[in-house]
């Protein structure tokens, strides 16, 4: 038996894994490595777009981030907002570029030129091999807009908003199938707020509208902004009460911090983040229940990461830049093992979890970084975002771990050393297991065995400086290495791990 520690510092540890190749969580939908990009910051202007750069294409698209995008094979991404797309005229990014408006853009206080829209990022989509899940505005406009947007993408009609895409020069339709309705309405920090009420019924008109363009779209209602919400739990309860039918998906957002430098404590962020999925899928089945519904909705985790480095310099930014340098976390080696392990909490959830975004992919909290008109590097996350993203395909295995437990404070009394999860890939060669070590103090020897499988290597993130960053200068500070298994497996103290077995 274990023990429970109150001090994360300890001198001997070991943990036995048991993988269950008999009763999977699920088939994982790989929409689970979405990502996002924002109308925000150097996102798109200098992140993903800049006509003047070296490696620009054609289109403007920086070829060097296209080439990094595709290294984490990411399969959807959310556009064009976030906060931005609750004030965002969609006509504004579409046909003539040279006569599209300049504006201000309320959300984040910038200007907004335009030279981006629709037209040009399902362009880009394709180009890094991905596809475009969208967002609709509904906190100034409604279900009309989001409808005529939804004919533009996706219709084949011989009608307005069908023929104006043709006009725009794209006869095929973009067929997006993945659309969200608005953004974190229960935040008063949103341009058009509202109760949750209120967005509801203003959801479920604009679904209905939607699908009857295209049945085929797949919806995504805004459920809460973080579970420390006041409105947490109401809000998602009444929002599905009025649109459960016509929706697909509740969409859960939390950002994950260590701005006190108490990173035990930040090293079971992704106990919050499990205990959230839970939550909500809880109140999914109750009114599933309630309306005695045959229909399961699921989830959207569609905005998560790591966010507080910026938000002291962000406070001196002037407003009403274009592409001013906004949300530009720099990531450490810490943040990297906590990026990894609440994918390891999104994969033992991916029977609920369908869709999960990385909130962002280019400059604003993101894996990529570029400087405008020059270098391009790896943050820290990119590479357990990257490994998880390739490797975390097929179907996810329950892992049960016995390990060593500690206190993390505030209802996180017995937080494991060890968090693990295992996938089996579709041609079942394979199965991996992704491994974090919470402990500051010291290594772990793994036992583990699956059945009818042997290792054959191990890629671990670990280093002694938590707070080692990645930067244009010294990209590579930060990367994992390869080590080779005998036997058990050694997890190094603050460490993210991942340990491949083949059939044989
Ligand atoms: O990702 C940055 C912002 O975080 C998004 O615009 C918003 O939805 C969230 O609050």
């Amino acid at each position: 038996m274990f023990s429970t520690c109150n001090s994360p510092i300890i001198m001997i540890m070991n943990a036995y894994l048991t993988v269950d190749l008999q009763n999977p969580v699920a088939k994982i939908d790989s929409r689970l490595y979405g990502s996002f990009i924002e109308h925000l910051g150097r996102a798109v202007y200098g992140g993903v777009y800049e006509p003047s750069h070296e490696t620009a294409d054609d289109m403007g698209f920086r070829g060097d981030v296209i080439d990094m995008v595709k290294q984490l094979h990411v399969p959807i991404v959310r556009y064009p907002g976030g906060n931005f797309v609750s004030g965002y005229n969609w006509e504004d990014g579409t046909g003539d570029r040279s006569k599209r408006p300049r504006r201000m853009e309320l959300a984040w206080q910038s200007i907004e030129t335009n030279e981006v829209g629709i037209d040009e990022f399902q362009e880009w989509a394709k180009r890094a091999d991905t596809e475009v899940m969208m967002a609709v505005n509904l906190g100034t406009r409604g279900s009309a807009e989001a409808c005529n947007l939804v004919e533009y993408c996706n219709s084949e009609t011989d009608s307005y908003y069908a023929n104006l895409r043709r006009k725009n020069g794209f006869e095929t339709p973009f067929g997006i199938k993945v659309w969200c309705l608005g953004n974190e309405m229960d935040g008063e920090w949103q341009i058009g707020h509202k109760t949750a009420y209120e967005y509801g019924r203003a959801a479920c008109e604009a679904a209905k509208l939607m699908k009857w363009v295209d049945p085929t779209i797949e919806l995504v209602a805004c459920g809460s902004s973080s579970i420390y919400m006041a409105t947490f739990g109401e809000w998602e309860r009444t929002v599905l009460r009025e649109c459960y039918d016509y929706v697909d998906y509740i969409s859960l957002h939390s950002y994950y911090g260590n701005p006190s430098n108490d990173t035990p404590a930040f090293f079971a962020s992704a106990v919050d983040m499990d205990r959230f999925i839970k939550q909500v899928a809880a109140i999914c089945d109750e009114i599933k229940a309630e309306k005695h519904s045959d229909k399961t909705v699921n989830l959207s985790f569609d905005e998560w990461n790591i966010w507080f480095h910026s938000n002291a310099q962000d406070q001196k930014i002037k407003k009403w830049q274009v592409a001013p340098p906004l949300l530009e976390d720099i990531y450490n080696f810490e943040d990297a093992v906590v990026v990894g392990d609440l994918l390891i909490t999104l994969l033992n959830n991916s029977d609920r979890v369908r869709i999960a975004c990385l909130a962002q992919l280019v400059n604003v909290i993101a894996p990529i970084m570029t400087e405008t008109g020059g270098r391009i590097w790896a943050q820290t996350i990119f590479y357990p975002f990257m490994y998880t993203s390739v490797y975390g395909r097929g179907t996810a295995l329950r892992s049960f771990c016995e390990c060593e437990t500690y206190n993390a404070g505030s209802g996180k009394e017995h937080v494991p050393y060890i968090d693990t999860a295992a996938v089996l890939s579709d041609d079942e060669t394979t199965v991996t297991v992704f491994a974090v070590n919470r402990s500051l103090g010291t290594s772990c020897t793994l036992a583990l065995s699956v059945l009818g499988y042997t290792p054959v290597g191990q890629i671990a993130l670990e280093g002694d400086d938590l707070k080692a960053v990645n930067t244009a200068d010294e990209p590579n500070r930060v990367i994992p290495t390869e080590k080779p298994v005998t036997g058990d497996i050694a997890l190094s103290p603050h460490s993210w791990n991942m340990i491949v077995y083949k059939k044989g």
